[in-house]
């Protein structure tokens, strides 16, 4: 196995120092009550700070409770939840990582959910992948479009104030800002429609306005999708581009979820199978990306970082597999050349000696 050349090595944007390069990306864990972050989430994320993941993103958090998936998905619209989630930016800051939150609304993929809202009240289409029915969503008016720009201001503010290091904007997977950019879910006629990035856009400045200037944002896109007449990655490209000038630091870049897979729309599920969606975007835009999909196997993680794909690893499922995936990495390397063992708990090091 190849040494590992800058899997393991330092990021700085702004004012956020990651100690590698390393992302445990959003995974809901539907486990909340009331959108209430609980011991589950306290128990799940502190351990891969354990492990050694240098940035954590908590899972889709919601803006307001007709936008989350299902009634256990996190939310951040009281105080309740933002003094949970103080104590989670603070235990996993005591076990060593830095931690983000992805803000989201899910609008026509909100499950049990008879006031679904969405660009178009055009219905997702399918069983979703958990097997319940959608509704039809309701068309937002232009007067609620923009009280969900200030939805999204407002749990971002209170996630600055919870604690956290960076936040993430859901901009990806079929979830609201994607239903709008989405030529196939917006067939409105006013300026939203009129312009398919502008909700985004408009997210992203609001996002920025109660942000530290140090803070940075990081906005997920899905850069292509994979359905029936779903867009390309140019298309996917020119969002990139609009939501980079509109103050996105960082773009986390995922594709798919407008709905069911067409056949030759979408990559085969390769290792990396994202990753040249990552390039183009960080080429297009000039802006650090994170690449995603299938990255578990470190040595090709390392590949995808040391010939400048992307700047960032995530590694989802993984980390679901194995908290100590950073950890047990290097240790295989570890046991092949001898390399220095770094981010090991004080009370885990007889563990990798
Ligand atoms: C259980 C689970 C929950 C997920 N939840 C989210 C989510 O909340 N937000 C999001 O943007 N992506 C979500 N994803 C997608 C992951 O962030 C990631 O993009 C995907 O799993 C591909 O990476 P991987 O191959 O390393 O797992 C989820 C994935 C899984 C497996």
């Amino acid at each position: 196995m190849a040494k590992f050349r800058k899997l393991l090595t330092p990021f700085k944007i702004k004012n956020l120092e990651l100690k590698n390069r390393v992302v445990m990306p959003p995974m809901c864990q539907y486990s909340a009550v009331d959108g209430v972050p609980n011991d589950w989430h306290l128990l799940h994320y502190s351990s891969r700070a354990v492990g050694g993941v240098g940035l954590i993103i908590v899972e889709m958090t919601n803006v307001a409770p007709n936008g989350r998936i299902t009634q256990h998905c996190l939310g951040l619209w009281n105080d309740e939840q933002q003094a949970a989630f103080k104590k989670l930016t603070d235990s996993v800051h005591k076990h060593g990582a830095k931690i983000g939150v992805q803000i989201a609304h899910a609008g026509r993929k909100a499950q049990d959910e008879p006031n679904a809202v969405a660009p178009s009240a055009i219905h997702y289409g399918e069983l979703d992948y958990a097997g319940q029915n959608l509704v039809t969503p309701k068309e937002l008016s232009t007067e609620e479009v923009k009280d969900l720009v200030q939805a999204f201001q407002n749990s971002v503010k209170r996630a600055v104030d919870a604690g956290f290091d960076t936040i993430e904007i859901h901009g990806a997977h079929g979830y609201l800002i994607h239903q709008f950019y989405s030529p196939k879910s917006n067939q409105r006629t006013d300026e939203y429609g009129q312009d398919k990035a502008l909700f985004g856009v408009e997210v992203i400045q609001a996002a920025r306005a109660v942000m530290p200037e140090n803070m940075p944002l990081i906005v997920r896109i899905s850069a292509q999708e994979y359905g029936e007449n779903g867009f390309d990655i140019d298309y996917g490209v020119q969002v990139a581009k609009r939501f980079a000038d509109a103050g996105a630091d960082v773009l986390d870049v995922s594709g798919g979820g407008d709905g069911v897979l067409h056949k030759g729309n979408h990559p085969e599920f390769y290792a990396g199978y994202q990753v040249a969606f990552a390039r183009k975007v960080k080429e297009a835009t000039g802006k650090p990306v994170i690449a995603v999909g299938m990255l578990d196997n470190p040595a090709v993680a390392d590949h995808v970082l040391g010939v400048d794909d992307a700047d960032l690893v995530a590694v989802g499922r993984g980390l679901l597999r194995d908290p100590y995936w950073v950890l047990n990495a290097q240790y295989q390397q570890n046991a092949v050349d001898g390399s220095e063992m770094q981010f090991v708990p004080r009370q885990y090091e007889r563990g990798f000696a």
